[in-house]
């Protein structure tokens, strides 16, 4: 089986549209283990008007749900904390402030945007980001209506974006254009990560054992290595860029 790392997922109850509660946490925990996966990294919702619980209370809960995770594995599963920021004006004023929870040692943000932005608003919010001295992890890029050209992705790379595509999108279980939009891109080469997304035990389940399976037949081991745990590490590893006075 695969060693797998997944930083894009829901798992931390009562902050988002994730997990309702402890018991859905720890069942969610449960299914990324069997599956492989030995990192998680959660991250909640930041969007304000809809999801806009406090770092404060998420590093609280954060805070149990690591203890909960050493008392089932032992060590064996690593649990770490991050957010998926949605791009607009409240985020920039995030950034601004300082006011973020990027991946491990600091250097990348996940982050998520309109469905109705133009590949020009992408690039916009991508510059932004990079001129804080972060790197984005674009999360689920075949789902935007707007960004549907190769060029678009490969210009959003050449700024310093990574990509992330859902496990649920190669499974056809996020409907058959993002599977045909998320399969090319993978071909093409364009995309860092896979990961689950996850928010349920029922419908968004995390499936990435199966995503694993398919990238390994397709791909070769090596490569599916490289989207499953490799990328993985090295964005949490990575270190904010702080060069050009913006701090
Ligand atoms: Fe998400």
């Amino acid at each position: 089986m695969m060693r797998i790392a997944d930083i894009h997922c829901h798992v931390l109850p009562y902050v988002d549209d994730g997990a309702q509660d402890w018991d859905e946490s720890a069942e969610l925990l449960k299914m990324q283990y069997e599956q492989g996966v030995r990192l998680v990294c959660c991250t909640p919702h930041l969007r304000k008007g809809m999801f806009e619980i406090p770092d404060k209370e998420i590093l609280e809960q954060f805070g149990f749900l690591k203890e909960m995770a050493e008392k089932i594995f032992h060590g064996n599963l690593k649990v770490y904390l991050s957010r998926e920021y949605y791009c607009d004006e409240a985020f920039l004023h995030r950034l601004e402030k300082n006011a973020v929870i990027p991946y491990g040692n600091g250097g990348y943000l996940l982050t998520e945007f309109s469905h109705r932005y133009t590949p020009e608003q992408f690039f916009e919010y991508v510059e932004k980001v990079i001129n804080y001295g972060y790197r984005p992890l674009i999360a689920h890029v075949e789902r935007y209506p707007e960004l549907q050209d190769i060029e678009d992705i490969e210009e959003l790379v050449r700024m310093g974006a990574k990509i992330q595509i859902n496990a649920g999108s190669l499974l056809k279980m996020e409907g058959r254009q993002q599977a045909r939009w998320a399969k090319k891109l993978l071909k093409e080469g364009l995309v860092h990560v896979v990961a689950s997304d996850a928010h349920d035990v029922q419908t968004r389940t995390p499936e990435l054992e199966k995503a694993a399976i398919y990238l390994e037949k397709k791909l070769g081991t090596e490569e599916a290595e490289k989207l499953l745990w490799k990328n993985q590490i090295q964005i949490m590893k990575s270190r904010r860029r702080i060069e050009n006075g913006n701090n």
